[in-house]
């Protein structure tokens, strides 16, 4: 199953509630909560009061995304606030094994993204650690920038990595995707798909974007089925 997450980066932010609602609505299975320190990124974003304020407004999981440094000392606050899940950067965490730990100790999902220049190699020793890694297919910090293709290699290799130690680790994707390069990242081995500016856009509405998106990558599911099925 691919999983469909809508970025609020691109959403109007003086409607927050309602465009995270208008996400669930049109069938999105999570809601990707951008937050940016504008030191481990040139921008910033929010902070847990967002999560806390969207929390009661959608029932969909809030998968909040940590572009911030240190971000051992805002787990606590986030989880509190409601966060599901959270990602931090590997880029950002001196100790990235205890933070995964701290994350798993507040009994909520913990996640690890890693950055275009990143190694596979630097998550060898916390897979066990890991319940979703976040491949960035742009370098992180504004929404709508062009998808890096140069990490698709990337996202077979971390397949293969994770299918050989026997792990069903989901890789979600993050940064460009639309129904251009949603189908590119599917065949590739990403089963969970961050959106941003495909879906918040003044080219169609909230619910349009959505289905485009899902109707994009139907058609690689079937035929990556196909040629399993001819081998
Ligand atoms: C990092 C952010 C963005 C956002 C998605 O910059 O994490 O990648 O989620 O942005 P789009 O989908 O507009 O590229």
């Amino acid at each position: 199953m691919i999983v469909i997450e809508a970025s609020i980066l691109s959403a109007d932010f003086a409607r927050l509630g309602e465009q995270a609602r208008q996400a669930e609505a049109a069938g999105v299975d999570a809601i990707q909560v951008d937050v940016m320190d504008g030191s481990f990124v040139p921008v910033i974003t929010f902070g847990a009061g967002v999560v806390r304020a969207l929390r009661p407004l959608v029932s969909l999981p809030l998968d909040v995304h940590l572009m911030i440094v240190e971000p051992q000392r805002h787990l606590e606050a986030f989880a509190e606030a409601g966060a599901n899940r959270l990602i931090v950067h590997q880029e950002a965490c001196r100790h990235l094994h205890r933070v995964l730990q701290g994350i798993r100790e507040l009994r909520i999902e913990a996640g690890v993204a890693i950055n275009p220049a990143t190694p596979l190699s630097v998550l060898e020793e916390v897979l066990d650690l890991t319940d979703l890694i976040q491949v960035m297919t742009v370098n992180p910090g504004w929404g709508g920038q062009p998808f890096l293709h140069s990490q698709l290699d990337k996202i077979r290799r971390l397949r293969r990595m994770l299918d050989e130690r026997g792990l069903g680790t989901p890789i979600s994707v993050d940064g460009g995707i639309d129904r251009t390069t949603a189908p590119l990242v599917v065949s590739a081995g990403a089963t969970v798909l961050i959106a941003g500016s495909a879906i918040y856009n003044d080219r169609a509405s909230v619910v349009e974007n959505v289905g485009a998106l899902r109707v994009s990558f139907a058609k690689s599911k079937i035929q990556s089925s196909k040629s399993k099925f001819e081998l």
